[in-house]
């Protein structure tokens, strides 16, 4: 065999197998409803898109430096401050393609083979792989319902050894949507005093995707500003300008590790797209207008979600203060048959719902959690009731 032993390892991603089987259904003319997608169904930005196609008609089509332009590098530390109220100089920003390339990236260039990386459960899929990915020991913190899927102070501090080196918080989380209050941050702030040699990844993707009035996400620095040498934050445009394929993330935190992750980047990808750049700048300094009809129609949605999945039998959902996923609890529907199929666990339920009733939801096993699925809200209303019926018959049907 002539792949290496770390790619002969590496999984592809479990959404994007869902979706070539739903693809293929569909292709056979089924109506295939997908709640699996992680992105928004509405439209880019408008102030992105006009200023793209100003930037190409410009010539702004070259090569930019890898960390980035200046003018973005510059409006995400203005960002920060107004945000955390923290100074940060545009050389400490690194613009890279996506904020999944900035989690990677930083992976890379901080661990050693066998650091351990902190990554509470349910996680986000990409976690443990793209740390398996730099040779680092993926140590997983579970949470709980009862604790609305987050973990304690109690939790992070039993799984810390002298071999942790980074932890990675993910508030709002995706698949659950759970966000830290200001006081857990601080109880979970005063353990990582307690552990100098621990970092801090906050990928901070979806804190401005809120449903409370502040439309911010409290934050690790909100509560513990003197961290701010050990925490890197990521966040990007996919999300919060509905940017998802222009592929623009970002990092913000100390300098010799941003430094670090922009030579990566300069050894592998070169930059990020340059008018794209120009766009997600404008967006940043000019989309507040669109953000705030965007917070407001996913909190529509989410509400409507909520609301409607109380329709389906035997689940239940947590309420979700940001993101735009359902993380439902699917315990009641297992250890039962479909016709016979046994349905025993959440990939059965997944694979068995597309199968009989064209309906794409995640199995929360891919998230580390077994017994639950999670079901993206980002969909128009009319099909997401059409979804939860199909849903409904399915588990009727389940003996
Ligand atoms: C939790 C989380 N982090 C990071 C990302 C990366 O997003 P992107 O690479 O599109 O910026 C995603 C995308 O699904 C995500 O859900």
């Amino acid at each position: 065999m002539t792949l290496s032993d770390r790619t002969k390892k590496l999984k592809s991603s479990p959404t994007l197998e869902l979706a070539a089987k739903g693809r293929k259904l569909k292709a056979e003319g089924k109506d295939v409803i997908s709640l699996a997608v992680g992105e928004p169904d509405w439209d880019s930005f408008t102030v992105a898109k006009t200023e793209a196609i100003e930037s190409i008609q410009k010539g702004f089509t070259k090569y930019v430096p890898a960390n980035g332009i200046e003018e973005l590098r510059k409006a995400i530390a203005d960002t920060t401050k107004k945000d955390l109220g923290l100074d940060y100089s545009p050389d400490q920003v690194t613009v890279t393609t996506g904020g999944k390339f900035s989690i990677f990236a930083c992976l890379q260039v901080l661990l050693n083979k066998g650091d351990e990386v902190l990554i509470p459960t349910p996680y986000w899929v990409s976690y443990p792989d793209m740390t398996e990915l730099a040779e680092g020991k993926p140590v997983f913190v579970p949470s709980t319902e009862k604790n609305n899927f987050k973990i304690t102070a109690a939790d992070l501090e039993s799984k810390i050894t002298r071999n942790s080196k980074l932890f990675i918080l993910n508030s709002p989380s995706n698949p659950t949507g759970a966000m830290y209050t200001k006081e857990e941050l601080k109880s979970l702030a005063d353990i990582l005093k307690r552990h100098p040699q621990l970092l801090v990844l906050s990928d901070d993707i979806y804190n401005k995707l809120v449903f409370d009035k502040s439309g911010l996400a409290p934050h690790l620095l909100h509560v513990a500003p003197e961290l701010k040498d050990r925490v890197i934050m990521i966040n990007g445009a996919s999300k919060t300008y509905a940017m998802t394929g222009w592929r623009i993330g970002w990092a913000i935190g100390p300098q010799e590790i941003i430094s670090a992750m922009t030579k990566y980047q300069s050894q592998s990808v070169s930059c990020a797209a340059s008018f794209v750049q120009r766009a997600t700048f404008k967006a940043i300094v000019e989309g507040d207008k669109e953000l705030k009809i965007v917070q407001q129609k996913l909190l529509e949605r989410k509400d409507f979600a909520v609301a409607e999945i109380k329709n389906v039998q035997d689940v239940s959902c947590f309420n979700p203060d940001g993101a735009f996923y359902l993380w439902i609890n699917i315990t009641k529907c297992l250890n039962k048959k479909y016709e016979g199929k046994a349905i025993n666990d959440s990939r059965d339920f997944s694979y068995t719902l597309l199968d009989e009733q064209n309906v794409i939801a995640v199995p929360g096993a891919e998230f580390g959690m077994e017994g639950y699925i999670r079901l993206s809200f980002a969909i128009e209303s009319l099909r997401m009731t059409e979804a939860f019926r199909r849903m409904n018959t399915f588990i009727l049907n389940l003996k």
